[in-house]
Formats: C-alpha cells, structure tokens, sequence
C-alpha cells in the first residue's frame, strides 16, 4: 500500500487485534477469503436494482454473485425458494431493521421492542433512532424476578397495545427465545412477527440455537427475519433480510401481502443506492464457510465456552443476569457483584470502570445496562461477555475458566 499513514494504522489495529482478548459479543474474526472478496475490484461497479433488473449496464457477472448469496443464504437456513426470499443488499442491520418498518409499518404505526436497558436495539422503536421517531415503540422487558421473557405479560400488552409489527431477538439477552410463544403472541392480535437474529444467526446456522423461521414440525414461525453477517455468522459487515412469501394465514392482514416486494423496495429505492457487491460476494463466501460440519462445531463450542466462562464467574461470587445462558454472551451485574464471602469493595464495580480495567489488563468487554438497571448508560451496572471471536481462535471451556478468573482478579484488584 502507497498510502503509510493508513498502513500503519492498519497494521497497528491488527496488532492490537492479535493481542487482546476479545470478548465483545458482537465481533468476530472472518476468513481470509472473506477479506480477499471486500477487498476485490467488485467495489468499482454500480448495480442499483436486483439481479436481472438493474439500472446500469455491466452487470452480468454481479447478478451471478448475488443470486448466487440469495441461494445460499435460504440453503444455509434450510428455506425453501418458493416460500421464502431474502434480500442481501442491506449495508448493515440498522437499515435492514429500518427498511422492515418503511416497507411494513405505516408512519406512525406501533413497532413493539424490548427496551434499550433490557437488552434490546436501538433499531427496535428506541426515541433516539429513526425507528423510535417515524413509528411509535411499544416497549417490552423481561420479569424482574427471573430477568427472562414472560410471555403472558407479552401477550397482555400485544391485547391492550396492538402493535403492528413485534420484534423479538436481543443485543443483550443470554437465553433462547421460544419462538412459538412469540407467534403465539403475535397472533394475539394479528400482529406481524419479525425476529432481529443479528446476534445468534451463526449459532442458529450451526444447529445449536433455536430457529426462528419453523418449529421441529414445520409450523411457520417468524414473517420477516433480519440479521447481521458480522456477528456469530462470522462474515463481513453487511445484512440480510428474509420474509415469507405471501403465506396463506397472512393474507387479508393488515400490510401482510407480498412481503418480499414491499421489503425490495424499501431497501432499494427506499432507503439505498447500489448495492456493494464487494461485501455482497463476501457475504456469499461466508455463507458457504458456515454451511460446513467445522463451523457446526464452531457454534457448538461457542456456547460451551459462554457457560464454562458463565459458571466460573458465578463461582467466583459474580452475579450473573438471569443465572447462566443458553448462548454466546452472559451479562455480569458488576455493580451487585460480589457474593458475602468474596466482597467487593462497598458499592461494587461500575461497568464503565470495569471494561476500563479489564482493557488495562487485555480483556476488551463493553459495559451493559441490567435489566432494571438503576445506573446510567454511561456507567451501567454491568458488563457484556462473548465467546464467539475467541472461539474463532480456537479457545475451549479450559480457555475460558482461566478467563474468568483473570477477569475476576483484575475487577477485585484494589486501586
Ligand atoms: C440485535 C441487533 N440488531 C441490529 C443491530 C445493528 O447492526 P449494525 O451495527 O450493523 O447497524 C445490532 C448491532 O449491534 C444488534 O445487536
């Protein structure tokens, strides 16, 4: 590369990369294949519109790259062409959450998410993000007691509020979702079904979590399902957006037909200009890399790693937010951390002085409000812990144990 001053950053961050410990729940380490599509001449060509109806000439070899990631993207969650589509354009998961509601919610309509400091998105009706300023939010949270889903209350406020659209899937929620409860619920009231599944698609894709398009049976979960490649997938930034084609049961509701037209268009013209093939063909690739029996037990060991770390934690005195997970990520409540016989200094450890810590001593984490967090934002209660970018590198449950205690020495240090 000509340019040195952006060479050596580059260089410097890949350092900084390969010395950490790096346990932000959403990061991940792709392929060199993947990087080889980003950074591939595909980033030179213009190609508004969708394969075989594009506004610009040149573009048989891009419709082949696109159609070929539409192709493996229902292959790799097991959907059938003729019931599902999916669009690949998205640039990232805040405008594929933002095409959903334009191609789906009438402006000023009710997108029913879970709270920001509960564990949901910003994207999911929060007031500081177009999805809380064009559609009203019709908020959710978990129970006080168990800090899970309850999904009788759901469906009370689905009664009383009658949203549009439900969303469900998290940013910070450590346990399975029960999908079929949640369509349950949406049915309540005739409400669409969208499932967020940014953060747990690659466990989803690996068998170990469950999916949110059909139950065992077959019964038809979600409507519309969104997510990011970046995370647990393991590919480029980007996102993806399936919907079920016009499904018998949904036509005649509120804004329910032809899904997968409606969402095209919100996201080209909608919201986008041309696609970005470079990350289009990297997002193909990484499909393929999590359509393989190594990445099945990739996704299996991710969430070993998370309840090895979970429990090491926990036996170590640490209060973990709803006692374990059943995923990539555990939250620990820093602030009302310790347990008697372990105390922390009075008061605990804010998460905001704690992720600074644990970064003086290598452990990269982000700090996280708790559900019913007292704290604010900015120095929340607690911090965020994944697994999958280490297990990436190969760590298993021993990794992690010796993780948790470094973690657990580093926050108990005084000073
Ligand atoms: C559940 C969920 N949805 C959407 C997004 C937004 O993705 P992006 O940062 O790519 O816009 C995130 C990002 O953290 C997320 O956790």
């Amino acid at each position: 590369m000509k340019d040195k001053q952006i060479k050596k950053l580059i260089e410097a961050e890949r350092k900084r990369q390969k010395k950490v410990i790096n346990l932000i729940a959403s990061e991940n380490y792709v392929s060199k294949d993947v990087l080889e599509a980003l950074g591939s001449e595909l980033t030179n060509k213009y190609a508004e519109g969708y394969p075989s109806r594009r506004y610009y000439g040149g573009n048989t070899i891009m419709d082949k790259i696109e159609s070929l990631a539409q192709e493996r993207a229902l292959k790799l969650f097991k959907l059938d062409p003729s019931e599902w589509h999916v669009n690949v354009q998205p640039l990232s998961g805040s405008p594929a959450n933002l095409a959903v509601y334009l191609a789906l919610v009438p402006q000023g309509g009710k997108v029913m998410g879970m709270s920001l400091d509960h564990g949901g998105h910003l994207t999911h009706g929060h007031r500081v993000s177009a999805s809380g300023k064009f559609w009203v939010q019709v908020p959710y949270g978990v129970n006080k007691e168990t800090e899970t889903l309850d999904y009788e209350a759901l469906k009370t406020t689905v009664i009383s509020e009658k949203p549009n659209i439900i969303v469900a899937g998290y940013t910070a929620y450590p346990r399975v979702i029960d999908f079929g409860k949640f369509r349950e619920v949406a049915d309540v009231s005739g409400a669409l079904l969208m499932v967020d599944m940014s953060h747990f698609a690659g466990l989803v894709a690996g068998g170990a979590y469950p999916s949110p398009f059909s139950a065992e049976g077959g019964q038809a979960l979600a409507d519309v399902v969104t997510t990011t490649v970046h995370k647990t997938l393991r590919g480029p930034r980007a996102a993806m957006i399936f919907c079920r084609k016009d499904p018998p049961e949904l036509i005649g509701r509120a804004g329910a037909r032809e899904l997968d037209k409606k969402i095209d268009k919100a996201v080209f013209p909608g919201l986008q200009g041309g696609p970005h093939l470079n990350q289009i063909a990297a997002v193909a690739v990484a499909l393929k890399e999590a359509a393989t029996p190594a990445f099945k037990k990739y996704a299996a060991q991710v969430i070993k790693n998370a309840k090895a770390l979970s429990d090491e934690l926990q036996k170590l005195g640490w209060r973990i937010v709803s006692g374990g997970t059943d995923s990539h990520l555990i939250l620990v409540d820093t602030w009302n951390g310790g347990n008697p016989s372990t105390p922390l200094r009075a008061g605990g450890i804010g998460g905001k002085e704690a992720s600074e810590k644990l970064e003086e001593a290598g452990i990269i984490v982000n700090k996280n409000t708790i559900p019913f967090d007292e704290r604010s934002p900015v120095d929340p209660s607690g911090i965020r812990l994944g697994t999958p970018a280490e297990t990436t590198r190969g760590k298993k449950e021993k990794d992690f144990i010796r993780i948790g205690q470094k973690i657990n020495m580093v926050l108990r240090a005084q000073g």
